[in-house]
């Protein structure tokens, strides 16, 4: 593996390299977290007990309409804020901190890489997360706290329900049948041939568009696949300079550590992230995940303002911070612009 891995190690060592992560559920599996399609342990091969027509229609937003019922079991269990990051999460964090990091693309919606310390200017939320809320009739939002309280009333049988229509409500979760965020679109186009190295790790490769990035970027970029099974694009349209290595993620980012030589930073990064993660662990629900991984995400941004020189991101933190605080305290009815582009005219998800 340390050969395979040899083209990588050079050009990160060169440095003014420009790197995108193209993440999926298997760089989550060793925070505890299943992943959809393995054989045995994946979620679709486990949601008998849900009496789904088909495992994945509990992310089919006609489904969801006639029985949300499936996806809030899915969702109770799923919810942010009993996981703590991999060191693979880790690994995205210390290529921010050492400038190297571009973007962060991730299917999750497990919110991993924002507690590892990863800004939210990097991160793309390719298929939405449990951030923001909305009713699927009226597009008016919810807050989460609203939302958790009814997860848990029996007598609305745990699903959450529009204050204002009385229609179903929904974390902004992109279901099959539903738009990607425009951020997704607007910076795939505006960036994608920028991208010197694109790290494409822990999925399938199998949803679309996601999956079509790694074919997009240009044919200088260096592009590493680091997953258990060669999918997509590095089988149908393997290029010659592809790294692939079929091995588990936590163990490779290890290994990129040691020959990067980064290893005290990176025992240091994880060590004291963990530790903060524990003292505020318990009964954490997302509203705390979210306003931890702000109180990181201010630390870091001093960290690199006290070291260097301000990056040219556009946005600010603070804008960001204010934006999630409104959305997320109040329960005004404007909808997001998150909400108002899930509904236009992108393409939709669809499986291979
Ligand atoms: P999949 O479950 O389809 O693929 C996960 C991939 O990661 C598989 O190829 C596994 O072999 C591999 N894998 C699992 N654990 C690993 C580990 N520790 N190290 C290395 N490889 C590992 O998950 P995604 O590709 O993320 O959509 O699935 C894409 C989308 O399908 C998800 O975002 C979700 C789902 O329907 C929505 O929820 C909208
Ligand atoms: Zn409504």
């Amino acid at each position: 593996m340390e050969e395979a891995l040899q083209p990588l190690v050079e050009r990160l060592k060169k440095g003014n390299v420009k790197i995108s992560l193209m993440t999926g559920a298997g760089i989550s599996t060793g925070a505890g977290i299943p992943d959809f399609r393995s054989p045995k342990t994946g979620l679709y091969h486990n949601l008998a007990r849900l009496n789904l027509p088909h495992p994945e229609a509990v992310f089919e937003i006609n489904y969801f309409r006639e029985n949300p019922h499936a996806f809030y079991t899915l969702a109770d269990e799923l919810y942010p804020g009993r996981f703590l990051p991999t060191k693979f999460h880790f690994l995205i964090r210390l290529l921010q901190d050492k400038k190297l990091l571009r973007r962060a693309y991730t299917q999750n919606i497990d919110a991993l890489e924002r507690l590892s310390g990863v800004l939210d200017d990097y991160i793309v939320e390719a298929h939405g997360s449990f951030a923001r809320n909305h009713c699927i009739d009226c597009h008016k939002p919810m807050s989460i706290a609203d939302l958790r309280k009814d997860m848990k009333d029996k007598s609305l049988k745990g699903i959450p329900t529009c204050r204002h229509c009385k229609g179903y409500v929904k974390p902004d979760i992109v279901f099959f049948g539903e738009s990607l965020p425009r951020r997704f679109f607007d910076l795939w186009e505006e960036e994608i041939e920028e991208y010197d190295v694109a790290i494409v790790a822990g999925t399938s490769l199998t949803v679309f568009p996601f999956a079509m990035l790694p074919s997009e970027v240009s044919k200088d970029c260096l592009r590493v696949l680091i997953n258990k099974d060669k999918c997509g694009t590095f089988e149908t349209d393997p290029r010659d300079s592809d790294v692939v290595i079929q091995d588990e993620c936590d163990k490779v980012a290890e290994l990129l550590v040691d020959l990067l030589g980064w290893r005290d930073e990176f025992d240091q990064l994880v060590e004291e992230a963990t530790k903060k993660h524990k003292e505020n662990r318990l009964g954490l629900g997302l509203d705390e995940t979210q306003a931890l991984s702000e109180k990181l995400a201010k630390e870091i941004e001093q960290d690199i303002q006290a070291n260097t020189e301000p990056r040219d991101e556009e946005n600010d933190i603070s804008d960001i911070v204010d934006e999630i605080n409104e959305l997320v305290i109040s329960s005004e009815s404007k909808p997001s612009k998150d909400s108002e582009s899930n509904h236009d005219s992108e393409p939709e998800i669809t499986e291979e």
